[in-house]
């Protein structure tokens, strides 16, 4: 394993010499990358030493360049490691600044991220930090709390740089991920590569007026997720949607509609020749039966006003019942009895598959996290929760296990 360590200019830059020494008793190959505040602190001959690597600290240096360029060295590490990462460096990674070797070296990689911020409490406790670390993990970067306690400085609190073994342990376990992420990205591009998915996702309006509608809370982060996880994993992916303001890849085919009438035309149109179809849309049971042409006034007097509901087509069972039908797989979103009315309508409508999702205050409908059940004739495998993305992912290889 490669990793590429940066050390920054704080008073914790020592510590970055033990977990150079543990990378290398542990049989990494290590490159130190210093900035030029951290040379400040700390002698890069201290880490050509333990890394018998010479240290790299310089964008400009045609002798530097003449070995190894900088874009060469992004793509050698498996990882790179920021310890300690110092305010100014947080700072620029989440501008994408590009004017030393370290934040060019960050920008043009796509290996895995681990930072460890050191620096002063108010430091870490500024508005100014605190927005950049949440901006520089809704990015990805893996981004490990500092501790709390006696600080250089004669402070006590929080900003202390975390102990190099946990930082090296941090390192492993990121990496662990990453591997395991690529093996399970394997898998589902060996199913999916080529086979063709047609998905339908978010709510339906169904019209009162020209102004209203009745709707629900599916956000369709779900299926725009499966959508998404799909055409990476290779698939050619047709994604239905119902409203919602979710963008999707250039790469999915998208027909936008809004009523359950308009999704079921869409879905008419597009089912054949699909290996597999999802109902992942929350398609409104019914409609109003007339909609008014003009925006219903309120009228002095009138106190109730009743409207005619109709019922709306099945859209998932009209598609397992064609003779020509893809593996069909429908979602069971249900407060209560999850799995018994989830069994319930995968006989009744003759699915392949049912994903059982318990909705409630902090599940399923608007939220991140979700938890899906995954049902079929013969088999109930519970998901852990997590985000949805990771659900998407369980479920298509669950799909590609069972198929
Ligand atoms: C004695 C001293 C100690 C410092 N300690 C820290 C520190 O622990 N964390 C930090 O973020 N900045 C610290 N700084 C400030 C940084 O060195 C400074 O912001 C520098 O520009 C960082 O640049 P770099 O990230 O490119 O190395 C310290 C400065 C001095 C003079």
């Amino acid at each position: 394993m490669k990793v590429l360590l940066g050390v920054t200019g704080g008073i914790a830059a020592y510590k970055a010499l033990e977990l150079t020494r543990l990378y290398i008793k542990a049989g990494f190959e290590v490159q130190v990358v210093m900035t030029s505040g951290a040379k400040e602190f700390i002698q890069p001959l201290s880490f050509q030493a333990l890394s018998g690597n010479p240290v790299r600290d310089s964008l400009f240096d045609a002798n530097q360049e003449a070995g190894m360029g900088h874009i060469e060295l992004a793509r050698w590490a498996d990882i790179i490691v920021i310890a300690p990462a110092s305010a100014e460096t947080l700072a620029r990674l989440c501008h994408g600044r590009a004017d030393d070797l370290l934040s060019t070296l960050v920008l043009a990689s796509d290996r895995p991220l681990l930072v460890a911020p050191a620096m002063n409490r108010l430091m870490w406790a500024n508005a100014a930090t605190q927005e950049n670390i949440e901006l520089l993990k809704a990015r990805g970067l893996q981004i490990m709390a500092p501790g709390s306690g006696e600080q250089a400085c004669g402070e006590v609190g929080e900003g202390r740089l975390p102990e190099p073994q946990q930082i090296f342990n941090a390192s492993q376990e990121v990496l662990a991920k990453v591997s395991a992420n690529a093996t399970r990205q394997q898998k589902l591009n060996n199913y999916w590569q080529g086979r063709k998915l047609l998905i339908t996702a978010g709510p339906t309006h169904e019209a009162i007026d020209p102004v209203r509608f009745i709707g629900n809370r599916s956000s369709g982060k779900m299926g725009f997720a499966i959508a998404e996880a799909a055409a990476k994993a290779g698939a050619q992916v047709t994604l239905i949607a119902g409203p919602v303001s979710l963008k999707s890849s250039p790469d999915i085919e998208r027909v936008d509609v809004r009523s359950a009438e308009q999704m079921f035309a869409a879905v008419k149109e597009h089912y054949q020749q699909q290996d597999c179809f999802i109902g992942a849309a929350a398609v409104a049971d019914y409609r109003v039966k007339e909609a008014a042409n003009e925006k219903i006034k309120k009228q002095d007097g009138v106190d109730e006003l009743t409207l005619e509901l109709v019922k709306n087509p099945d859209i998932i069972q009209w598609v397992a019942a064609q003779k020509d039908k893809p593996f069909v797989v429908g979602f069971a979103a249900e407060t209560n009895n999850l799995i018994g009315y989830a069994k319930d309508k995968l006989a009744r409508k003759n699915l392949d598959m049912i994903c059982a999702n318990l909705v409630g205050e902090s599940l399923g409908f608007e939220a991140q996290d979700n938890q899906l059940t995954f049902i079929t004739n013969n088999k109930v495998e519970e998901n852990p929760l997590s985000d949805k993305q990771d659900q998407a992912l369980a479920l298509l290889a669950f799909i590609a296990g069972n198929n």
